[in-house]
């Protein structure tokens, strides 16, 4: 028989991981702090449909690195829809393993290396300035969800993607609607379902038009690109591409915004970096540690192995939650501290192993060009309503986030504090 223990519990009762609006509140860094100190690998068990919680760095870390023993084809996420895994499995990057993985992965490398980034950084920068300067010379607070920090990653992905500017809003909206998984009805569900099926309809006609007409292109590049000796499928292209867009829409907008707040709770840090911005790299790398947008990375066991002292089964999900491994004190000193020049900084905010997250680079210039951005423009923040957090164990971020922003060259005298 199988040994399930022990139990995922903090304070003496069973935590239920899987319900979205735990998350909703501040408990899931005490309640992981807790299980990390006592059973770092615990059986968790919501309504019998349970999984392994791993909350420590090292066997996050060893499940994320052996894809033969924790394979990612049978979903990376707690709560996928069993036929839409199904359909993707070996065919959307994320959820490939082995020889479908080594195939697919390179088809994606040309859109996220440096010289093709270099080339989108001069229009970002651009982009993110003139928004910024439009909200740091609005009277009163500012949501930096919906203004900000949604309207990077949009504009680079739907830029790579040569998306044209009338689509972008809808097909944004589509992709959130995808993943909006606090209402956990049937109606719901069909709702997010039609949701993807959406966007999924919409890829399919950008291909099609794609292969009439190639561009310099995200989904004529990968359209064109031939590896394992043939070329992508129309499937396996439009299932990237979703692939791309929810890699990047749903992650690196939590990363800003978690950053904004970061730094209005912690201003010593922003007045740190802004006296030596020799520190942004570094100051990157602790918004990813610190603010660890995807909640979790799921994996399913290939056979039957050892994690810890946990006794794991073959075909036992194993959900390795991300911002617990990123807190971990065994690996980071003072982890609940956000500090911009901490260093090392090895943390798994974009994972490990190789599933490692392949937009890094990207994601990584879009936050250097916000931070830069808000360096020049932004001399404090000033939350003035507490945020409100997303009723997702997938997505660790915010859905609204109002602050003040004080501008850099001072437009009221320092002794009227600031704007309110
Ligand atoms: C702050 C921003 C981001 C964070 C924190 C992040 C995090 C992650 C993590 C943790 C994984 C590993 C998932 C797993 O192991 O199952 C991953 C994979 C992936 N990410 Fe990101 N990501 C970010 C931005 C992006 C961007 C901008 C893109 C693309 C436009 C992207 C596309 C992908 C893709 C396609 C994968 C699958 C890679 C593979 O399976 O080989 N991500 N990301």
């Amino acid at each position: 028989m199988t040994d399930r223990t022990p139990l995922f519990t903090a304070g003496g009762s069973e935590v239920n991981l899987a319900d979205p609006h735990f998350f909703t509140g501040d408990r899931f860094l005490e309640v992981t702090r807790e299980a990390r100190r006592r059973h770092p690998v615990a059986w968790t068990d919501p309504e019998g449909e349970g999984f392994w919680s791993v909350t420590a760095y090292r066997p996050g870390r060893e499940v994320l690195r052996e894809p033969e023993t924790f394979t990612s084809t049978r979903g990376m996420r707690l709560g996928a829809r069993p036929a839409a895994v199904a359909a993707a499995s070996g065919r959307m990057l994320v959820v490939s393993d082995g020889v479908d993985h080594q195939r697919l992965r390179p088809a994606h490398a040309r859109w996220f290396a440096g010289r093709q980034l270099a080339g989108l950084a001069p229009g970002l920068r651009d982009t993110v300035e003139r928004r910024l300067r439009d909200l740091v010379a609005r009277d009163g607070p500012v949501d930096i969800v919906a203004e900000l920090a949604l309207l990077v990653p949009s504009w680079v992905l739907f830029t790579m993607m040569g998306v044209p500017a009338q689509d972008r809003d809808e097909l944004a909206a589509l992709t959130a609607a995808g993943f909006d998984d606090a209402d956990t009805s049937p109606a719901a569900a069909a709702e997010r379902a039609a949701a993807h099926a959406g966007v999924f309809d919409y890829f399919f006609e950008l291909l099609e038009q794609r292969r009439a007409d190639p561009g310099d292109d995200v989904v004529s590049t990968l359209a064109n690109s031939v590896h394992g000796g043939r070329p992508l499928t129309d499937d396996e292209v439009v299932l990237n591409c979703v692939g791309l867009l929810n890699g990047g829409l749903e992650t690196t907008p939590h990363a800003i915004s978690g950053a904004v707040l970061a730094f209005a709770r912690h201003p010593e840090q922003w007045r740190r970096l802004r006296a030596d911005p020799a520190l942004l790299d570094s100051a990157v790398e602790e918004i990813l540690r610190y603010t660890s947008p995807p909640g979790h990375a799921m994996r399913t066991a290939t056979r039957p192995t050892r994690l810890g002292d946990a006794h794991i089964a073959e075909g036992d999900r194993v959900v390795v939650w991300l911002p617990s491994c990123n807190r971990d004190e065994e690996v980071f000193p003072e982890p609940d501290r956000f500090l911009v020049d901490r260093r090392p900084n090895q943390h798994l905010g974009f994972g490990g192993g190789p599933h490692y997250c392949v937009g890094a680079a990207l994601a990584r210039l879009e936050l250097r060009c916000v931070l830069a951005a808000l360096l020049g423009q932004v001399a404090q923040f000033h939350e003035v309503a507490e945020p409100d957090r997303l009723a997702s164990n997938f997505l660790n971020g915010l859905q609204r986030l109002d602050v003040v922003l004080d501008p850099v060259v001072d437009a009221v005298s320092p002794a009227a504090g600031p704007r309110r």
